[in-house]
């Protein structure tokens, strides 16, 4: 296992490209098991989460080939509806392989997920929706075990206690392309990740509208046939990278961004005083000016992304005034709050709300990444920390971040690996 040794105090500049979204990824991953003609998706980004989707889909029955930024995805003539728990429990997208099985094989074993160190993060609107559409679901063993000769149009209400959900979102509306008549999901995600799926399926032959909204129609059609697809790049590498820039005094010009996708992120951070530039597929950064505290909930999209809390507090620990962060997407995602504190921060928990007490100077020190945005916040906490911060169990940082720390070093960052 590798640790990040940080030294603190560089200030960033200079230019990065913007990798392949990973939460449009997995997805799009999962629904070409709807087909058995090949797919190109292009714009991958290498991570420990496409290892993990390509090893699915092996399992399931495809030849996959990931090379450069790309992969293909054929049929190998052989096929398997289980996905098996080792594989599963190591990442929750996986279970969205459940809908395209279930659309494309009508039947499906996927293992539940099980907890995470966010929450507790179940899977029943995933069920609920299945189960509208005519699925027999059963949970055996640990496994969703599903049928359905006859996938059936139906009208869903997919809302859930903490709002719209992006996977049940997109397991539903994967399983509905192939279902017979209209299904329309009402309350669905409308995450720019979903956009992407929906756009992806359509290109296949799907019939999907209102993607983007929170009601989502899906007109059931015969058959999907294979396609070539770039993938959306990924707004929360991008939201990190702009962070890291303020958070070191730097000035970073981001390519290959869709500004237009960070609409609660890019306007907190000019309403507390950032200096931001958006032009067609860039973004510039400048740290001209300094910041001011401020208020943050995060909620589903187009509200302030969960993904983006974390990184967020970092930077907050570190502006003069009290801040306050509610999480109302997973309440419990609070984890680097303590990491923070043992790097000199001021932040108390109290239920959903963190308060943060800006401080003048972070201290490096040694910490524990917990999870994978928890990871980003301290590396970046480790970006401007006097002296040197060491943060470990980084393989959590490797399942969503393509060379966090090597493109941080391109902008005058000080940071190496070291084996645990
Ligand atoms: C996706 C993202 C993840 C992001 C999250 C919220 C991917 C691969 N992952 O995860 O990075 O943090 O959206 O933006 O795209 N819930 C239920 N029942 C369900 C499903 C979800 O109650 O059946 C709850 C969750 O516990 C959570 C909320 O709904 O409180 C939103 O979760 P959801 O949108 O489903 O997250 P994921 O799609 O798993």
């Amino acid at each position: 296992m590798d640790r990040l040794i940080i030294e603190g105090g560089k200030r960033l500049q200079g230019e990065i490209g913007i990798s392949g979204s990973k939460n449009a990824l997995l997805p799009i991953l999962a629904a070409t098991l709807l087909t058995d003609e090949p797919c190109r998706i292009s714009g991958v980004p290498c991570l420990r989460d496409t290892s993990t989707m390509i090893r699915i889909l092996r399992s399931l029955g495809k030849n996959v080939n990931f090379k450069n930024d790309e992969i293909t995805v054929k049929s190998s003539g052989h096929v398997n509806t289980t996905a098996e728990y080792k594989l599963v429990s190591t990442m929750r997208a996986s279970f969205c392989v459940l809908g395209p099985l279930l659309a494309k094989f009508k039947k499906a074993r996927v293992s539940l997920p099980g907890g995470c160190v966010i929450g507790l993060r179940p899977v029943d609107l995933h069920l609920k929706g299945l189960r509208a559409l005519g699925a027999c679901l059963d949970i055996d063993k640990g496994y969703v075990v599903a049928r359905a000769d006859r996938l059936s149009g139906a009208h869903i209400y997919l809302g859930g206690a903490f709002g719209s959900s992006v996977l049940a979102t997109a397991n539903v509306m994967m399983a509905a392309t192939k279902a017979y008549g209209i299904t329309k999901i009402e309350s669905a995600a409308c995450e720019p990740e979903i956009v992407d799926l929906a756009k992806f399926l359509n290109k296949m032959g799907a019939r999907i509208k209102g993607f983007g909204t929170p009601l989502i129609e899906i007109e059931g059609v015969r058959r999907l046939q294979g396609v070539e697809y770039r993938i959306i790049p990924d707004r929360i590498e991008a939201g990190t990278f702009i962070i890291a820039a303020l958070i070191t005094g730097g000035d970073v010009k981001l390519v290959n961004v869709i500004w237009q996708h960070m609409g609660a992120v890019l306007d907190k951070l000019e309403d507390i005083g950032a200096d931001i530039e958006k032009a067609d597929k860039t973004i510039e950064v400048k740290s001209s000016r300094p910041l001011r505290a401020t208020n943050i909930t995060t909620l589903p999209y187009p509200g302030f992304p969960t993904d983006m809390q974390a990184q967020m507090m970092a930077l907050m620990s570190l502006v003069p005034g009290v801040s306050i962060i509610t999480e109302k997407v997973y309440p419990d995602r609070f984890m680097h709050i303590a990491e923070l504190n043992r790097m000199g921060a001021h932040i108390q928990r109290q239920g959903p709300h963190a308060i943060i007490e800006g401080v003048g100077q972070l201290c490096g020190a040694k910490v524990m990444a917990s999870d994978l945005r928890a990871s980003a916040c301290l590396i970046l906490a480790g970006l401007v920390a006097k002296g040197i911060t060491s943060v470990s169990r980084i393989y959590h940082l490797e399942r969503g971040y393509e060379n966090l720390d090597e493109k941080l070093n391109s902008l005058g960052a000080r940071i190496c690996r070291e084996k645990e």
